[in-house]
């Protein structure tokens, strides 16, 4: 039960009314001020939180996104909203349009992609249309119909154009493009990135915070400023990204949860009497992608760790990246035990002053934790969401029970912040944060 906050029945309906507040027609903004536009990981998250209240609109939410979908089969990480200010760095920034020759036309884009989480939205989807009647599931059969080999081109994408150093591991370019900015886990890649001249700008996301140490910090935000200018200068080409970027990191996290997806896709395709040369693939991914993880790992922890492509180093982190293998599997039975048991405990969800027993971002005995500043410290409901999603998958009922019941404790406040204070639970970042909103319709769907 909540403490001291609102019945699962008020805040379902403060959820939803939130949702519906962000909704821009076709599109739900990722947070009103702060983000303002429509973001590909938050738009799957949305669409999760939509399915219980309308599967019809959580099909369109998927459907703008993919919409806007590179013709390499990139899904760019913002998709933006036609006439909405405020949000810096926008698409005058990026000048995808006219840089980038697989940019769509129609529409504005970033020039980044972000963690591949859309096979979970399009089941979560399918899992709601079949408890309704025939014209809720024609919606969604005909969406599946039609995005199917868009969905498909999206993870070929991925397994062609990210594995690069060819480990079944995705490689990034951009800290964004982990949606786990600052992380520490970026640090030393960061820190070997020669900062040249950046184009003059204007930070937007300091006026709608309360306090900017909440965010990033200026020296950070010069280093993501900097990259985009290295992407412009490689037109957002592929194989020249690959070779000219000064940051290339195998993300952990982001290669899990590609493995997941594609199994889960593979699930769909197969129930769904999809090509099987299609799930075949995906199978052959999920496997490669899977060994990926698991070869990253350390043997005796299960401690999983990104790979930093122009070091040559592997990067191992106290973040939520060690639980990589969590949501992709494969570990064997004594590892995995060992890793879910630093999940659990103090070094986690265990940790003797959090408030709620939920994953912190990044370890409270770190070094590199900072308890209120973006994804250094902070917990992101939605990560909670991810772990409880998977780990009811894998059949660890109660421990998806648990961080379902401490996740909604946590929100019962009715703020569905973007992040919040380990210790004290306060909300920090973003107050309308929609995935925030998204998670807790899920559960209590
Ligand atoms: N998360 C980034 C931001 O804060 C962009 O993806 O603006």
């Amino acid at each position: 039960m909540p403490d001291r906050g609102f019945t699962p029945t008020q805040l379902a309906a403060r959820a939803a009314y939130l949702l519906r507040g962000n909704d821009l027609g076709t599109m739900t903004s990722a947070a009103p001020k702060l983000y303002p536009h429509m973001w590909s990981w938050d738009a799957a998250f949305v669409s999760i939180g939509l399915a219980p209240l309308s599967v019809e609109r959580a099909v369109v939410e998927l459907d703008t996104l993919l919409s806007a979908q590179w013709s390499n089969g990139m899904i760019p990480h913002i998709v933006f909203a036609g006439g909405v200010d405020g949000y810096f760095p926008g698409p005058s920034r990026w000048e995808v349009g006219r840089l980038a020759a697989h940019a769509p036309r129609e529409v504005q884009t970033s020039g980044i992609t972000q963690p591949p989480v859309h096979a979970i939205a399009v089941q979560r989807i399918l899992d709601h249309a079949r408890r309704h009647g025939r014209s809720t599931r024609a919606v969604a059969d005909e969406f599946l119909d039609r995005r199917w080999p868009d969905l498909m081109r999206w993870h070929r994408w991925l397994a062609r154009a990210r594995d690069i150093g060819g480990n079944g591991r995705i490689a990034i370019f951009h800290g964004w493009e982990s949606g786990m900015d600052n992380s520490p886990r970026w640090d030393t890649a960061y820190a070997n990135v020669a900062v040249d001249e950046v184009p003059a700008f204007r930070r937007e996301d300091l006026a709608h915070v309360a306090d900017p140490g909440e965010r990033p910090s200026d020296v950070e935000y010069a280093r993501y400023l900097w990259l985009l200018e290295e992407m412009k200068a490689a037109r957002y080409e592929d194989d020249v990204l690959a070779e000219t970027m000064s940051f290339a990191v195998e993300d952990i996290f982001v290669s899990a949860v590609f493995a997941l997806s594609c199994e889960v896709l593979a699930e769909i395709g197969e129930e769904e009497s999809r090509p099987h040369a299609d799930v075949r693939e995906l199978h052959e991914w999920a496997d490669r992608f899977r060994r990926g993880v698991v070869d990253s790992t350390d043997a005796r922890t299960g401690a999983a760790k990104d790979f930093d492509l122009r070091s040559g180093k592997w990067v191992a982190t106290d973040t939520l990246a060690m639980f990589a293998p969590l949501l992709s599997g494969g570990l064997d039975r004594r590892t995995e035990r060992a890793l879910l048991r630093t999940f659990e405990g103090p070094k986690f969800c265990g940790h003797p002053d959090l408030r709620y027993a939920v994953p912190p971002s990044t370890s409270p005995v770190s070094l590199d934790f900072r308890s209120r500043e973006y994804w250094r410290g902070p917990v992101w409901p939605v990560m909670t969401w991810l772990f409880s999603w998977v780990f009811a998958r894998r059949g660890w009922v109660e421990r998806a029970n648990t961080l379902r019941a401490e996740g909604l404790r946590q929100a019962s406040g009715g703020s569905f912040a973007e992040y919040y204070e380990p210790f004290t639970g306060e909300p920090l970042g973003s107050m309308q944060q929609s995935w925030t909103a998204a998670a807790v319709l899920d559960w209590l769907g």
